[in-house]
């Protein structure tokens, strides 16, 4: 499929000053020299507070990068992820069209789309507030068939459910996203067969779900001030108060040794001891140092042999 830049662009593009900073960010992730390694995590911000990718923004990420302009270009138009048309002001409806959700429905779906949004694929609707594209499978297969909407996934979907949805949008709100039928993640229609236990005590909504709840949002533009941004290595603070919680910090375990030896299973020391034949001027192989590991050495067996190719001797080259 051909992919060119839409024949009407916006005069320029800047990210938010949050934006700029997490681009920045991102940029300092890389070693001198590397930079242009953001290039995708930076169109994608770009797109994620435009809704699409224009020309200006693709040429704005590739000077911050110091990449040819073409570059950048091929990179925004190899990917479809990256829109390269405006979009839906409210939401870019993603109806995946591949074969579980094919066989369970998407072509209705699809027709909801031509019905009510635009007859042509990345076309916006009359009002502008919509958009939407076939794409292929989003790995909700069992839910199917589904939508991506803005950030989330809208699954177990009918037809009517989708109309009911781009009404709810329309009229600004945000529908709860997950399951049409109310399946909590990707289980039996009947519900959980095995590991009934894990039901108690979880939060009401799945994973992405309860984020969602949480944000109060799925199709809102991205602006940077969402997320806290944390690049302690920029000599930032990081903010005091991160937007979904404080998160556990991750600490060594003090003073304890990973096990009886005081190594780790991939440090633990040989339990015979390899002696090369061929080369005479190879050191010999030191002996375990530990008491522990002195009782675990043993005898080799005769079944070792086989294993050890260093114990060949190596061809002489010509
Ligand atoms: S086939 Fe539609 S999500 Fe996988």
């Amino acid at each position: 499929m051909l992919r060119r830049l839409h024949p009407q662009q916006p005069a320029s593009f800047a990210f938010t000053p949050a934006n700029l900073a997490w681009a920045q960010g991102q940029i300092s992730k890389y070693p001198e020299g590397r930079q242009a390694s953001a290039i995708i995590p930076l169109l994608w911000r770009a797109q994620e507070q435009e809704g699409w990718l224009s020309r200006p923004a693709i040429e704005h990420v590739a000077e911050m990068l110091g990449m040819a302009y073409i570059r950048a270009l091929e990179v925004a138009t190899f990917y479809f992820m990256f829109q390269l048309q405006p979009v839906g002001s409210v939401a870019h409806i993603q109806i995946c069209g591949t074969t579980s959700c094919m066989i369970c429905g998407a072509e209705d779906l699809v027709a909801v789309c031509k019905e009510l949004i635009a007859k042509q694929p990345h076309a916006l609707s009359a009002d502008g507030k919509f958009s939407w594209e076939e794409v292929e499978c989003l790995g909700a297969c069992a839910n199917a068939p589904m939508a991506q909407i803005g950030k989330d996934y809208y699954e177990d979907l009918t037809p009517d459910g989708l109309r009911k949805l781009i009404a709810r949008f329309s009229k600004g709100e945000v529908p709860l996203p997950g399951s049409e039928i109310g399946r909590y993640a990707a289980e039996p229609l009947g519900g959980l067969t095995s590991l009934t236990e894990y039901e108690k005590g979880r939060n009401p909504y799945n994973a992405s779900v309860q984020a969602a709840v949480d944000l109060g949002d799925t199709v809102k533009r991205i602006d940077g001030t969402e997320v806290p941004l944390t690049t302690p290595w920029l000599g930032k603070a990081a903010p005091a108060k991160p937007a979904r919680g404080k998160a556990k910090e991750a600490k060594p375990a003090a003073g304890l040794p990973a096990d009886a030896t005081g190594v780790t299973v991939q440090e633990a020391p040989a339990v015979s001891t390899g002696k090369p034949e061929a080369d005479g001027n190879a050191p010999e192989a030191t002996p375990a140092a530990t008491p522990e590991a002195k009782t675990r050495t043993r005898t080799p067996k005769a079944t070792d042999t086989a294993a050890p190719t260093a114990s060949k001797p190596r061809p002489k080259k010509a």
